[in-house]
């Protein structure tokens, strides 16, 4: 669903996509609706990414639909390692599904050698590296197929898509629109361009802390709360949000105490420059409080997919580490012991300006 000034319309996919960069959205339209339909069909669903990537170096997908144990309709889509996914449709009709197991290496090798396109090179993968794991991800599929135990198809539960409502009807006022959004708990109004990011406007208001990484949703630098829930705010135009509150880091601690996930990444020096951080601290906040409160390490290590340009997993990975009760998300640090009173101005300062205070003064 696509909406502009005062009209909407309904594009498919395969139209919408006009090549690299490039989408049927005209100036003043947004996309305000995805719709997949669910039809009946049985899937299975294969990626593999390596370390910190925010892509897979490749995904397979395969739906089907049988009858009385015989495939009748069947799509095979391969994608992140050709220029574009390549779609295999009813490569699979009229196969009993017992079948399916005697033939897996038959239909991997007739499927592959039919692409005549070259593999993508990237920095994560080789293409004929990325064909390699394809090929074993298709295998697995079929495989899984063949034992008979595949589910039919469903929404996504867990993470599912953050719909919002446009709270503020949009005015005009010239080019211009008139924008309100609450910023860690203050009201701001302005006047905007309508393409206006919310990462720009939070940056122009002062919120320094939000950073640009990437530019284009890949890194997660510029990750913040929106109603609670972690969002690229260099993919999301203000207008949009309108009416809507938004948390920056700075709007996690309490004045000059800081909330336990600040404090655990601080202690366990989770940071090398700091330029990631933020968007660090926000995704695994949104991920214990929205997704999964007792997520263990593991589930947390593959659920954040930020990027952090000097590589420093290894310490960012210790904070997620913690028992999920030390995150109490609702009650902050009540232990005064283990209280950290820091003051956070100064914290944001050594944040901005590099490490080298922050590592001798607040963590010895
Ligand atoms: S700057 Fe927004 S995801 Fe990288
Ligand atoms: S980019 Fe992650 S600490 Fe520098």
């Amino acid at each position: 669903m696509i909406r502009g000034i005062g009209a909407e319309r309904t594009v498919k996919v395969s139209e919408l996509y006009r090549g690299p960069y490039t989408t049927d959205l005209k100036p003043n339209e947004l996309i305000t609706e995805v719709r997949i339909p669910l039809s009946g069909s049985r899937g299975v669903y294969e990626f593999f990414r390596r370390g910190g990537a925010s892509f897979p170096s490749a995904i397979i997908a395969v739906a089907y639909q049988e009858r009385d144990g015989v495939i009748t309709d069947s799509r095979i889509a391969i994608g992140a390692v050709y220029p574009e996914p390549v779609l295999v449709s009813g490569h699979l009709n009229g196969l009993g599904i017992k079948e399916v197991r005697a033939k897996v290496s038959d239909i991997v090798n007739s499927i592959f050698s039919s692409i005549d396109a070259k593999p993508l090179e990237d920095t994560h993968a080789p293409g004929d590296y990325k064909v390699k794991v394809a090929r074993n991800l298709l295998t697995k599929a079929l495989t899984e197929i063949a034992s008979g135990s595949v589910q039919y198809i469903k929404a996504p539960v867990k993470d599912e898509l953050i719909k919002w409502e446009f709270r503020d009807s949009v005015e005009y006022v010239g080019d211009l629109i008139r924008v309100r959004v609450n910023v860690n708990g203050q009201w701001i109004e302005d006047l905007v361009e309508p393409r206006l990011l919310l990462l720009d406007f939070l940056r122009r208001h002062g919120f320094r802390e939000v950073r640009r990484g990437c530019d284009e949703g890949k890194c997660g630098a510029c990750t913040v709360l929106v109603d609670g829930r972690a969002v690229k705010s260099c993919m999301v135009p203000v207008v949009r949000v309108s009416g809507h509150s938004v948390t920056t880091i700075r709007g996690l601690s309490k004045g000059m105490e800081l909330h336990p996930i600040q404090r655990a990444f601080l202690e366990e020096y989770a940071m090398q420059c700091g330029y990631c951080t933020h968007g660090f601290m926000m995704v695994t906040h949104d991920y214990l409080t929205n997704i999964d409160p007792t997520a263990n390490d593991d589930i947390l290590k593959l659920s954040i997919k930020n990027i952090c340009r000097c590589t420093g997993y290894i310490n960012i990975i210790k904070p997620l580490r913690r028992p999920p009760n030390t995150y109490n998300l609702n009650n902050r640090i009540n232990n005064t012991k283990q209280k950290v009173l820091i003051d956070y101005e100064k914290y944001l300062r050594v944040m901005n300006n590099g490490h080298k205070h922050l590592h001798s003064k607040y963590h010895q």
